[in-house]
């Protein structure tokens, strides 16, 4: 998957109810970023030949995100599926416990690269507490990130899911060839409305100054009036970063 042009590094999440609704945005923004995402809502809709049916009509790679977490035989038995569909990226989450992301990496027999969701974009400090965690996470939600981030980096994993916000930490503790994936992705202007359900957001050349590899963007994209201008403006932002860095 490369990462070398601003395109390539956007990721399209194809966040729709039929294969024939994701079909036509794969249509329209193929050549336009580096990768289609599928997820749990496309994925049970369509099931696994949607893959293939984005295979033939995008010219990107498929990050197949899932994010998996179960007991460590049933995460490793579903990653050994995932890696006969023939997609570059897939997800578990970091979880509790190392050996579920060591199941991950013996499933996936290095025929695609897994990711660590760390703590989702949708998760503010507050959160944390009444979801069970206490000090010193509760007053630090990046250490968590970097915390969990180290069970990913232990088991051999490709890289984690992390904001944009926390993807310097992310390279500076774990390497630049740890890839950070980054979600909550607000360009400039979207002002509070345009948050949606995320809640650790950076603007796309913010995400990049950080450090990020990859930029999940899809309803700044999926919702604008015209899709395509929209992801080509994100593409200049990111280009911009880039070459600012
Ligand atoms: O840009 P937007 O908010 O629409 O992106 C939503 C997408 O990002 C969804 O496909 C969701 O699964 C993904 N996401 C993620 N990890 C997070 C937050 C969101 O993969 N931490």
């Amino acid at each position: 998957m490369p990462r070398d042009t601003a395109k390539q590094r956007i990721v399209f999440p194809l966040d729709f109810p039929s294969a024939d609704q994701a079909c036509r945005f794969v249509d329209r923004l193929s050549g336009r970023v580096g990768l289609f995402k599928v997820g749990l809502e496309l994925f049970i809709s369509a099931g696994a030949t949607v893959i293939d049916r984005i295979h033939r009509s995008g010219q990107a790679g498929i990050f197949l995100d899932l994010k998996l977490h179960d007991i460590p035989v049933t995460v490793e038995r579903a990653m050994d599926r995932i890696a006969d569909l023939g997609v570059g990226l897939a997800t578990v989450h970091c979880g509790e416990n190392p050996a579920m992301l060591a199941a991950a990496m013996a499933g996936s027999r290095g025929r695609v690269k897994v990711l660590g969701v760390t703590v989702l974009t949708s998760v503010a400090a507050e959160h944390l507490r009444p979801a069970g965690l206490g000090p010193p996470w509760v007053h630090d939600l990046p250490e968590l990130v970097a915390k969990r981030a180290s069970m990913a980096r232990a088991a051999g994993l490709s890289g984690v899911v992390c904001s944009g916000l926390e993807a310097g930490l992310i390279k500076s503790r774990f390497g630049a060839d740890f890839l950070a994936v980054t979600p909550g992705i607000r360009p400039m202007g979207e002002g509070a409305a345009g948050r949606d359900d995320q809640e650790r957001i950076v603007t796309p050349a913010g995400a990049i100054q950080n450090g990020a590899d990859y930029l999940v963007i899809g309803r700044p994209i999926r919702d604008a009036a015209d899709p395509c201008q929209a992801a080509d403006r994100i593409a200049a932002e990111i280009r911009t970063a880039l070459a600012a860095g």
